[in-house]
């Protein structure tokens, strides 16, 4: 049985004081949460929330990270800075990034060896726009950036990643994919690994990411193959990201 995993997304929000009284609240109501918690914060913040999550059951990552070890690339962070700060986790090929910062299916492949060779645990974005779901080609664009990854670092790296289904149009929009679409998805990523390695696909924790929330995640995490969440406004507000949890 794969053990749930819900992260939080807090994407550029966020401030000392906010962190304070949300990690606060974080805290004090983790007693009969069972899944697995993370929160990927803004770089800033990784200090914050290392010394305030340090023993905790909640766990922290971030939500970018360079592909490069060091070196001269000014405003970039690496790995290993991540790990100095405690970090298990870190997103990579989150859809805004690849969106709007133009990360290309390579780069991110690049950034998920990266974050694998400092012993971090990469949360790999996937999902379709609207477009391309429309367009029926769903499964072609989540398979395309799977293998991105697949062919640079082998389908056994699967098996310290997690995989984030976060399809596009439900991002931010309060429009969920039912649990119906959702499930599709997520066995269709589950049966796409096992056709290499069926060890790893049944171990791999297969996130939803999109307008989750305590209303619809139960019903989602019901489904056989979503292991979690990736949680984005959610995770903004103690009690309703610690509903989440509890649900998972
Ligand atoms: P929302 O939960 O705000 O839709 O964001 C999802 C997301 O992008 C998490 O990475």
């Amino acid at each position: 049985m794969r053990r749930k995993l819900v992260a939080g997304n807090w994407k550029m929000h966020g401030s000392l004081a906010e962190n304070e009284a949300l990690l606060s609240g974080l805290l004090a109501g983790m007693g009969n949460v069972k899944a697995g918690v993370a929160v990927c914060v803004p770089f800033p913040y990784l200090s914050q929330v290392q010394a305030k999550l340090n023993g905790s059951a909640i766990a922290w990552g971030a939500q970018n990270m360079s592909q490069q070890a060091k070196g001269a690339f000014t405003g970039e962070v690496s790995a290993s800075m991540l790990k100095d700060f405690g970090c298990a986790y870190v997103i990579v090929g989150h859809s805004e990034r690849r969106a709007i910062y133009g990360e290309s299916d390579a780069l991110v492949a690049e950034k998920f060896a990266a974050a694998q060779a400092a012993g971090l645990t990469p949360i790999l974005c996937v999902g379709e726009t609207l477009e391309e779901r429309e367009g029926g080609i769903t499964e072609s664009v989540v398979a395309r950036q799977m293998d991105a990854v697949i062919n640079k670092c082998g389908v056994a790296a699967l098996a310290k990643a997690v995989v984030a289904y976060e399809p596009v149009w439900a991002i931010g929009t309060g429009k969920t994919a039912s649990p119906e679409q959702a499930q599709a998805v997520h066995a269709f990523i589950r049966a796409k690994v096992r056709a290499q390695d069926a060890g790893v696909a049944e171990g791999l924790i297969i996130q939803y990411g999109g307008s989750m929330k305590a209303a619809n995640a139960v019903e989602l995490l019901g489904q056989p193959d979503i292991d979690g969440g990736l949680i984005g406004g959610a995770a903004l507000v103690a009690e309703d990201f610690l509903a989440i949890c509890r649900a998972a």
